[in-house]
């Protein structure tokens, strides 16, 4: 199990500056397009009193000239600090977006400069604006000018192996008025596969004064550690790891605030986990959320003996109450085999963390009634 150093955790018990706000975690919740709607940030959030959370990447131009938002930029009033991440190659058609983000509720703008989707980068968005740093300057200054929140890009380290030129596109970043750079240790060309590589997420940091959050494979508290050290970065963004598992980002905020592991959840929390994902995406989608629940809940259905079945019906549930029905049959299951859940719960207040909000500890694992 790795440690971090006394050295590391100081500067990390450190709330964490993006212009004119202050973080109180140094973990954050990625933006990730289908899956970080107001559902999922909401399980986040629960485990992550503190995290910054953001939207799928919204089309700037598909915000402009509309009356209605699309339900993606939708924010709670209680789950901020929450970001609402744009896409797009038009600096206006962003600094308009950007305002209409604000309104909504964003506390901070998060520019996408890393979506590797042909789609996007053939019309000049996503990672396409790590081949024109003037146009991805042009569009940070715009942004810039137009809201008072602060703005921040997300990116990856280069085009492809021959044009690697995150440590300069980071400094024209800065020098535009970015606030917080995240940036993924893959090129465009990697995609999601091979490993991220943090070196170069080291290089940018040395080279930049604004904070710089390192992002790919973070996806244990061992990684967050690991990654933390190797890039001295001011922060972990989590992603992939948290695919069917929304507890990530608070078992290493618990672990950077407390130098404890948090206890890890149950098969069966997963799938309790699974179950009111079900229900609240339903609720709040219709059917289109039944169909979206079928990937989350394929993702929650691992690691134990009938997971591969379980997962194939789950992939073609209809309706919320043949998804309850199947994963009830898995719990019940898997409490005559002893497993138990365990039950999350807010700490007694000697258990308040350095800026005195409630840690998430953990009772005794009680057996479960189905
Ligand atoms: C399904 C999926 C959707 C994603 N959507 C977005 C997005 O909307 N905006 C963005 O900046 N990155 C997006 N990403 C990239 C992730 O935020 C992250 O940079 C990448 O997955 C690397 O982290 P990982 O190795 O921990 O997964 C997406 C990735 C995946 C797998």
């Amino acid at each position: 199990m790795e440690t971090l150093s006394s050295t590391l955790q100081f500067r990390l018990a450190q709330p964490l500056a993006i212009g004119s706000l202050t973080l109180h975690s140094r973990v954050l919740q990625s933006p990730l397009s289908g899956v970080t709607d107001k559902i999922f940030r909401r399980l986040v959030r629960r485990y992550a009193p503190t995290a910054m959370l953001y939207t799928e990447m919204v089309h700037a131009s598909g915000v402009c000239h509309v009356d209605t938002l699309p339900q993606i930029m939708e924010v709670d009033p209680d789950e901020h600090p929450v970001s609402i991440q744009l896409f797009d190659c038009r600096p206006d058609f962003l600094a308009t977006a950007a305002q209409r983000a604000v309104a909504e509720g964003a506390d901070t703008i998060d520019l996408n400069m890393g979506c590797p989707v042909n789609k996007i980068t053939r019309k000049g968005g996503g990672s396409s604006l790590l081949k024109d740093p003037e146009t991805a300057t042009a569009i940070v200054k715009a942004v810039v000018n137009a809201v008072t929140v602060p703005v921040s890009v997300k990116t990856r380290i280069g085009w492809d192996d021959d044009h690697i030129n995150a440590v300069e596109f980071a400094r024209h970043m800065e020098g535009a008025g970015a606030k917080m750079l995240t940036l993924h240790g893959r090129t465009r060309a990697q995609g999601y596969t091979g490993a991220a590589r943090w070196d170069w997420i080291a290089r940018v940091k040395s080279a930049l004064s604004i904070p710089v959050i390192a992002n790919g494979d973070i996806v244990s508290v061992d990684a967050a550690i690991q990654c933390l050290e190797q890039t001295g970065a001011d922060g972990v963004m989590c992603s992939r790891g948290t695919l069917g598992y929304p507890f990530l980002v608070g078992e290493i905020d618990y672990f950077l605030k407390t130098g404890q592991r948090a206890p890890i959840p149950t098969v069966i929390d997963r799938l309790l986990c699974a179950q009111e994902h079900l229900r609240q995406i339903a609720e709040y989608k219709g059917y289109r959320g039944i169909c979206q629940a079928r990937k989350h809940m394929t993702w929650y259905a691992k690691g134990f003996s009938g997971a591969a079945e379980l997962r194939d019906a789950l992939c073609q549930i209809e309706s919320v109450a043949e998804g309850e029905a199947l994963l009830q049959g898995a719990i019940a299951q898997l409490v005559t085999q002893g497993e138990t859940a365990r039950v999350w719960t807010e700490a007694s207040s000697t258990a308040l963390n350095p800026w005195g909000e409630p840690s998430l500890v953990q009772s005794e694992p009680t057996p479960l009634r189905v």
